[in-house]
Order: C-alpha cells, then structure tokens, then sequence
C-alpha cells in the first residue's frame, strides 16, 4: 500500500478555510463530499470579485458591465465544455440548476414529445431519485414503461441482464456513471455502446464521476451528461447538462420566457441559439463564472492525481473498516473499482445514530438512503452511513472516522 499522498494535501488544504472549523475542540474532519464538497478560496474570490466588479445582466445591456458580465458567462460554458471532452464547446453545455434539473430538462423536453406506449426507458437498479423518479413520472404520462438493469450482490450492473433489457423497444437509457450508494464505477461506455445499436438515446448522471476522475463524454458517447458544481468544488445553484448539438438543437425547450427566445410575436415565437434556448430567464452568472474558476482549479491540481488521491484514501479506509467484522460495507471491495465514498452499516448501531456519535467527534458524514430508496430496500436496510472523500482529505481523517465508530460500537454493546 503506497504510503505518501498522491497530492499537496497540506498545500490544498490551505485554500479551504472551513477546514480550519472545531467543534467542542476537535477538528472538523469532513467527510461529507459525495453530498457537497467544500470551495477553495480561489472560487469563493471569484464569486466575491464578480459582484464586486462585473455584477449585470447578460445578453442585455449594450453598457460595460454587462458587456463584460456576457462575455465571461459564455466562457465559462466552453471551459466547462472543454473539461468533460465536449468538442462542441458552449453550445452543447446548458447551465442549470443542478444535476436534478438536467434530468427533468431532458425528460420533459425530450421524453414527454418522444416516448409513447410501447416505448421503454432503461435504468438502473442503483439510480438517484433525480433519474428515477423523474423517468418514472415521465412514464406515467406518456405511456411509456420503466424496466430496471439489476445490481449484482457484488454491486455491481448484471450486464448480460443490460443485453437482455436493451432492445428495439428501448427509446432511452439513463445510468449513473458513479453510484452515489454503492460507489460502483458503471461501465457507461459500454452501455452507450449497446443502447445506440438499439437506435435508443443515452443519459448519463455523472455527478459523482466529474468531480473526482477526468471524464470525456464523447469517449463515452454520451448522448447527455449531468453533474453538479456544489459536488466539484463550485458553488450551489449551478448544474450542467451535456447534449450532441444536432439533439439539443432538435429538440423543443424545457422552459419559456426572456433569453431563449429570438423573435416573438402575439402568436408565434422562435428560439434562441445553443444553449441560451435552454436557459430560460436571467441565468446563473455568478454561479457559471465561480464554476469555471473550480473547473480552472482543479485542472491544475489533475483529474488524474485527484483520482488517485480518492483511491488511496478509499484503499486504506476499506482495508481499516475491514478490521471490525460487524461492518458491512456495501459496493465493490476494491478501490480500484470505486468511486472515492464508502457504504457501511455497523451491526448494532443505526446508520443515523452512527452519524450522530460521529459528529459528536466532528466527523460529518452522511446516513440516510441517499436518495436510492429502492436500492436501499433491495439491500435490505432503510439506512447506510457513508463516508465520502476528496482532495483535501487525510488518512489521519480516515483514523479519526474508524475511532468514531469504534467508539459508536462500545456505546451500543
Ligand atoms: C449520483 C447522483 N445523481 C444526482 C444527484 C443530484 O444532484 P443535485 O442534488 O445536485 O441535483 C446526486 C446528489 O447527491 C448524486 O449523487
């Protein structure tokens, strides 16, 4: 087992002053990041300058500031386009809400205008409400039919039951390429693969992919691909959704109103160019330019080192959780073949009671279903506690977690 970080850590962990927080004279140990990660000083500048400096309007005003306020929004789309592959840089990255918001986009936009009886929509049995529940609705209304691709006891996708699910009948597939629960890494090229010989679309939700390993949609040719700034060092209140031009230019908007629209008159109206069409009202400007200085950020740190970083950290975590053989640990069980956060379960301690003697010690982590209800009853358990890493993260943080529950496990005997 490699004994040095692959990063800075010391360095890195300078530029993010919550670190420094105590509670009760401990150090916060945070390991929360699959739910939100912390934001280092250069994009909280970025945030604090643009509404220092730039704050306007885009699109609208002929003045300076909005002038320079449009310029570095639209830019901003083609750094973040840039990170994840996109050749067609700003016009095929729309800004949204959020990860939830790219899924009801593509749903409403293009599943509510294409999916009809006898159609079928394609996921997993590991997806995020934000997909499943979404499809699901979307399905209700249209007609068309959910089917799930089941999860492995090793969690891991039963491909051979994805060969069987995809076919002609499939419209749209829609993946998590990291399990947010299980921390499984979904082999989303290969599923891009069998879904385009079926003539059927493909989603992937990358929220817990780009934050932490590089990724290149059209590597994976992804038809659309999500995640979330508030997961990547940005700030809350931005997602992005990744779209091929010739779809999102095909098809029909999500939302109305200013900005997506090119003329308008009191009968008809036609649309804005890519991807203004689909970001209807006055956008996420300070939110889209902050996400760039994290996208700018982590670029010099490396996807790659950041990637191993995560590795290593889950390496030693599993191999220390692995000491107590009241622990179940959910997912695959090497690091390898995960995502940077772990899915436990001690024995004789709920997963919410878990959290709380955790944060006793200040250690955030998170319990709950994670938004994988149907996953979680499939594992049978209501709850799981999960640890979740990043880059500025330590293995002494880890030892402070196993202390937590060590301590957790002698309250309950
Ligand atoms: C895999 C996955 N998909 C989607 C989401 C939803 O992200 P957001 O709440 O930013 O929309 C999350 C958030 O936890 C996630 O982990």
């Amino acid at each position: 087992m490699q004994e040095s970080a692959p990063l800075d850590v010391e360095r890195i962990r300078g530029e993010f002053p919550i670190l420094e927080r105590e509670f009760d004279g401990n150090q916060l140990v945070y390991l929360d990041n699959a739910a939100t990660t912390q934001t280092p000083e250069p994009v909280i500048d970025a945030i604090a300058d643009y509404y220092r400096e730039t704050n306007a309007n885009v699109h609208r005003g002929i003045h300076h500031l909005s002038q320079e306020a449009s310029i570095a929004y639209e830019e901003a789309h083609d750094t973040v386009a840039e990170f994840v592959g996109a050749s067609g840089g700003r016009e095929e990255m729309v800004f949204t809400k959020n990860t939830t918001e790219a899924e009801n986009l593509v749903a409403y936009a293009w599943g509510l205008n294409e999916l009809g009886e006898g159609d079928e929509v394609v996921l997993t049995e590991m997806e995020h409400h934000a997909s499943l529940v979404t499809w699901q609705q979307i399905a209700k209304r249209t007609g068309a039919e959910v089917r799930y691709i089941e999860v492995t006891e090793g969690g891991e996708l039963d491909m051979d039951h994805a060969r069987e699910l995809i076919g002609e009948d499939t419209r749209m597939v829609s993946v998590v390429h990291v399990s947010n629960a299980l921390g499984t890494i979904n082999p989303v090229g290969e599923l891009a693969d069998l879904a385009h010989e079926n003539d059927s679309l493909i989603f992937v939700d990358g929220a817990q992919a780009v934050p932490n390993r590089p990724v290149d949609v059209e590597a994976i040719d992804a038809d659309f691909y999500a995640f979330s700034g508030h997961k990547m060092a940005g700030p809350t209140g931005i997602g992005c959704l990744y779209g091929k031009k010739a779809i999102l230019e095909a098809m029909e908007p999500f939302l109305y109103g200013g900005e997506m629209i090119r003329k308008v008159t009191y009968e008809e109206s036609t649309w804005n160019d890519l991807p203004w069409k689909y970001e209807a009202g006055t956008p996420l400007i300070a939110q889209g330019i902050a996400l760039e200085q994290a996208v700018e950020y982590l670029e010099e740190i490396g996807m790659e080192r950041i990637q191993a970083h995560e590795e290593w950290l889950t390496e030693y975590a599993l191999d220390r959780l692995s000491e107590f053989d009241d622990i179940e640990v959910y997912g695959p069980k090497e690091a390898g073949n995960r995502g940077g956060l772990i899915g436990f379960n001690l024995d004789s301690v709920h997963a919410h009671d878990l959290a709380s003697i955790m944060n006793d010690h200040a250690v955030a982590i998170r319990a709950g279903d994670h938004c994988t209800q149907p996953l979680h009853d499939k594992l049978g358990t209501a709850a799981s506690a999960r640890a979740s890493f990043y880059l500025y993260n330590t293995r002494e943080e880890v030892d402070r977690l196993v202390e937590a529950v060590d301590d957790a496990r002698q309250l309950f005997a």
